[in-house]
């Protein structure tokens, strides 16, 4: 069985309060929703206080507080702490973003941590990824080459490296995606920004010699065209790129090798 995150404004029970920390002066308050799927039937937000003078500044570091101080039952995905491995992405007071690097001090009132929206759950901020990285297997995302492989490295002039800008830096965290309303209707057949923003990032490469395949592969209603130019994704991406825009570029060259 798997719990689907529930829309962010619908009420999801209030369960435990932690006790606050002994003598501490300095404290946050952390509203964490808690699933699981042995014996807990339904979703519910537990109450945490964080001593913020025991801990560094950003979300992620509150969670670690509570994990190693208060509540060690509590799971959530983190490994580099630095806004590189994409694996802390999470729903933070209503927007999706990396907890490693939003600061306490960048949210209002309680620190409210959802995990990514519409996505089965795992447990507790944990989302289940499978279709998510099943759709970026899809796009095949390795350079593929018919002419034998050089020596020594496949060589790129200066100006075809900078097409790859604004693509080669995703982290596949899925803040685009799981924002993405057509996604959330969709999110069987429609491919979702992430995956969209890396083929782009194969079909522009100039050393990839299945440009064709590739676009071939997207013409269809639901992979590529369910992107309604909402804009979600560009403004969910912690690593400030536009997947809307890179979507728009293949939709564009559709058209082009079409004339
Ligand atoms: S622009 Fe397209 S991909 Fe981005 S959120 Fe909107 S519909 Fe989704
Ligand atoms: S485009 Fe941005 S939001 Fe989307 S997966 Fe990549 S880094 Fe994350
Ligand atoms: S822990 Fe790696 S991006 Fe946050």
């Amino acid at each position: 069985m798997v719990q689907l995150t529930l829309p962010q404004n619908s009420r999801i029970k209030t369960g435990k309060t932690w006790p606050k920390p002994e003598g501490a002066t300095n404290l946050r308050e952390f509203r964490v929703y808690r699933w699981q799927e042995e014996g807990d039937e339904n979703p519910h937000m537990d109450t945490y206080y964080v001593d913020t003078d025991d801990c560094g500044p950003m979300i992620l570091d509150g969670l670690l507080y509570i994990k190693n101080k208060i509540d060690p039952t509590l799971v959530f995905r983190r490994s580099c702490r630095e806004g590189i491995c994409g694996s802390c992405s999470m729903n933070i007071n209503g927007r999706n973003h990396l907890a490693c690097t939003t600061g306490m001090d960048e949210v209002e009132g309680p620190v409210t941590l959802h995990p990514l929206p519409h996505m089965p759950v795992v447990r507790d901020l944990v989302p289940d990824l499978t279709n998510f990285y099943a759709q970026l297997r899809e796009i095949e995302p390795w350079l593929q080459t018919d002419t034998p492989q050089p020596q020594k490295e496949w060589r790129q002039s200066h100006e075809d490296r900078e097409k790859l800008n604004g693509l080669y830096e995703c982290i596949l965290c899925a803040c685009c995606t799981t924002s993405c309303p057509s996604y959330w209707w969709n999110g069987d057949r429609y491919l979702g920004p992430a995956a969209l923003l890396q083929a782009h990032r194969w079909i522009v490469d100039s050393r990839d010699e299945r440009t064709g395949e590739r676009l071939d592969k997207l013409e269809d209603p639901f992979r590529l065209y369910r992107c309604h130019t909402i804009m979600n994704c560009a403004n969910a991406c912690p690593k400030g790129l536009n997947p809307a825009e890179a979507i728009a570029e293949i939709k564009a060259l559709m058209v082009e090798r079409r004339v």
